[in-house]
């Protein structure tokens, strides 16, 4: 019988830390149940000290998954570990997940405390978390960049203060995969309690190590990991949850263990994230790129149609590919439109929301023959956007574009119930509608990122937009779908001016909120 891999995902919690993909309380708990579908073993929900916003997301998350466990993060202080504890109250199973920093560097420069006294405020914070819960991480942040000696000394002590599960973080993504892999076996050697505690690794991708690294930890006794999808996280990212899980299934030949997740899930969850958060897959990432099944080179094509094994190591449809088909059109019913949504993750929380998202799919399906999973997908988004976060509502977009001609565009908004028409000209259609939205909404954010995919092939396929906007160091990211890419584009500006101005949209802590 092989070992347990706890899949610890915190694309919730870190993910949300790269710039421009924070997440309103909804979508947290979206992808929170399209984890548990995929059975991850515990979602990192927020950090509930950051914002009354995160606070408010991790407790909605809580009450919402049933079959995984929640965690919350917190910084070894007692504020941090009861706003937590309030937070995840209403799970069925919770953990607390604290950390402070144990690098020279870090304890010096950034917490100005000796190592005693990190220690103790560890041990206390250890102690303090399971008043709210049996279930406590313990995390000594920048682990890679930290004294063996001390890591033992820290951990030994969190151990006895009753954390269940030590977690090493390589903080800054400064490991590399042989040295890692000997510190997280070091540590479960020498630590003499090793035993009561599961050892969990936590790696960033500074220098796009962070599953190489994470798996030479699983190699020396390493039994959890944290990860996200898409690699979503801070910088450069943390190791990408598909990875790590594809490469210890693929490779039971060399692993100790094996996760408990249900792979078929995988590209439903990254199709999900990218969606909600607007951060683009590249084709070719492993796992969920769009190309990373696809055999262009002849020998390779013929090689696979002969067998496939000569080419692949995996099956696509164990990682969710086969659901990337044509679904429904025109023809399709109400009844069949609700079941595919149910299966892509979304379960209606009204009539009046199936009914609005079913006629935006009559819409869509009138202007393009073949509904993808991907259309769908990007459907969700937008009728999950609830009224009170739609602000701003886009009412009509005219634009003229002449070769020769200076390109305008006349555009109506509702804004706070009321109607507002503005225009304006621009270099090009798309540039005169933004243009005309700014003149209504005044933001005057700085536009830090505009592109364009396309959802599905064919030129009717329906253009996604992501926008991000930087208003005084508050950044969000805006999404639009629509066939045509104008509209797609001054949806997505709406969308991020929606995120800027709703009041109810706090969320992670962004530049210098903690
Ligand atoms: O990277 C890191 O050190 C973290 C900790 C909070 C675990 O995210
Ligand atoms: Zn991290």
């Amino acid at each position: 019988m092989k070992d347990k891999l706890i899949i610890f995902d915190t694309t919730l919690r870190d993910g949300e830390q790269s710039p421009g993909a924070s997440m309103t309380r909804d979508e947290k708990v979206r992808i929170a149940k399209a984890l548990e579908r995929m059975k991850v073993d515990v979602i990192e929900a927020g950090f509930p000290a950051a914002s009354p916003g995160d606070f408010e997301a991790v407790e909605a998350v809580a009450k919402a998954v049933k079959n995984s466990t929640v965690c919350g993060l917190a910084r070894a202080l007692e504020k941090d570990i009861d706003k937590a504890g309030m937070a995840l109250k209403a799970a069925e199973s919770s953990r607390i997940h604290t950390f402070i920093a144990t690098s020279p560097i870090h304890m010096q420069m950034k917490l100005q405390m000796q190592p005693e006294q990190v220690i103790e405020l560890a041990v206390k914070a250890v102690k303090r978390a399971l008043q709210y819960t049996d279930n406590v991480e313990f995390s000594p942040e920048d682990a890679g960049r930290s004294e063996e000696d001390f890591l033992c000394r820290i951990l030994e002590a969190v151990i006895d203060a009753g954390a269940t599960t030590l977690n090493i973080p390589d903080t800054v993504g400064y490991s590399v995969p042989h040295q890692f892999g000997a510190t997280i076996g070091n540590l479960i050697q020498r630590i003499p309690n090793s035993d009561k505690a599961i050892f969990s690794v936590h790696c960033h991708n500074d220098l796009g190590l962070a599953v190489a690294n994470s798996l030479a930890a699983v190699m020396n006794g390493a039994r959890q990991v944290e990860c996200t999808i898409n690699g979503l996280g801070e910088r450069a990212g943390n190791a990408a949850l598909e990875e790590v899980v594809m490469a210890v299934r693929t490779r039971q030949d060399v692993f100790p263990c094996d996760t408990t997740l249900d792979t078929t899930e995988i590209m439903t969850c990254s199709r999900l994230i990218s969606t909600i958060t607007g951060f683009p897959v590249q084709p070719n990432k492993a796992i969920v790129g769009a190309n990373a099944f696809a055999h262009e080179s002849g020998i390779h094509q013929d090689g696979v149609l002969k067998s496939r094994e000569t080419y692949e190591i995996m099956r696509a449809e164990d990682v969710g590919w086969a659901a990337n088909r044509m679904v429904l059109g025109k023809h399709s019913g109400r009844n069949a439109f609700k079941t595919r949504m149910t299966e892509l993750g979304f379960e209606f929380t009204s009539e009046a929301e199936l009914n609005e998202a079913f006629f935006r799919f009559k819409q869509l399906a009138d202007k393009k023959h073949e509904i993808f999973d991907e259309d769908l997908q990007a459907l969700i988004s937008e009728v999950s956007v609830s009224a009170e976060d739609e602000y701003i509502k886009l009412i009509a977009l005219s634009v003229c574009s002449e070769t020769g001609e200076v390109p305008t565009a006349r555009v109506t908004l509702r804004i706070d119930n009321q109607e507002m028409t503005g225009s304006s000209n621009g270099s090009g259609a798309v540039d005169a509608s933004l243009k005309a939205i700014e003149s209504l909404v005044n933001t005057h954010a700085i536009l830090e990122l505009y592109s364009v995919n396309n959802i599905t092939n064919g030129t009717d396929s329906q253009g996604e937009v992501t926008i991000r906007l930087d208003k005084a160091g508050r950044i969000v990211n805006g999404l639009g779908a629509d066939t045509d890419i104008v509209i797609a584009s001054a949806k997505a500006y709406i969308n991020a001016v929606n995120k800027l101005q709703a009041p109810n949209q706090r969320r992670h802590p962004q530049k210098g909120d903690v």
